[in-house]
């Protein structure tokens, strides 16, 4: 069986590293190292959908083939759906995984019990040669804990422990989190797109 090569237009080893895991062999997945002048795309979108294309058409324009862009993030519904597009920015400038994990304990110190429900979300924007084919949406409902738990994933996986399960992603590690996540969702509706066959 050859394998199909997919482009990922992102420099997030930790996104990559997953998406190459959940895809499997199928795919032979390349990440913007091949692309190494590819500028930093802005993020001016107020969805991840549209996000997740803008990232998806650049790419695009610059490989020939098949080109994907991830956009996610979490959503805290006694937030009013915060950080949503903003996770990875959500501390400010300079942000990083561990002060946006910092703030949104701080955002939630009164916070208790049901009302600390939140889901990741991931929108994937499939495109060639400069236009969006289509798009695949994942999400995972879950809980923010009080505190941090376990080192593995990224972002905010020590704080969030999924439906269902009494451990953080951080804690339940990639084959866990690799079947149920939003990441993980939306990748399988990429795999049944109906346009591989054409
Ligand atoms: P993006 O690169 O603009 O899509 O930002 C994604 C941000 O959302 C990341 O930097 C993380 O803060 C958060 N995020 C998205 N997916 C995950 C995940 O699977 N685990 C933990 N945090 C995530």
């Amino acid at each position: 069986m050859t394998s199909r090569q997919l482009l990922v237009s992102t420099r997030n080893t930790h996104k990559i590293e997953e998406i190459r895991h959940i895809l499997g062999p199928q795919f032979e997945v390349f990440d913007l190292s091949i692309i190494p002048d590819m500028p930093e795309v802005e993020e001016t979108g107020v969805t991840f959908e549209e996000n997740a294309e803008l990232k998806a058409i650049a790419a695009s324009h610059l490989f020939d083939g098949w080109v994907i862009a991830d956009d996610s993030g979490l959503e805290v519904d006694s937030l009013g759906g915060a950080p949503g597009v903003l996770s990875a920015r959500f501390s400010g400038p300079g942000a990083t995984d561990a002060s946006n994990r910092t703030l949104l304990l701080e955002r939630l110190s009164s916070v208790r019990g049901k009302s600390r429900s939140a889901r990741f979300r991931c929108v994937l924007s499939l495109a060639r040669s400069g236009t969006a084919l289509a798009s695949f949406h994942g999400s995972v409902e879950g809980t923010i804990i009080n505190s941090e738990k376990g080192s593995l994933g990224f972002g905010y996986d020590p704080l969030f422990v999924p439906e269902g399960h009494c451990e953080t992603f951080a804690q339940l590690g990639a084959v866990v989190k690799n079947t149920l996540s939003h990441r993980a969702r939306a990748l399988s509706a990429l795999k049944q797109w109906n346009g591989w066959r054409g």
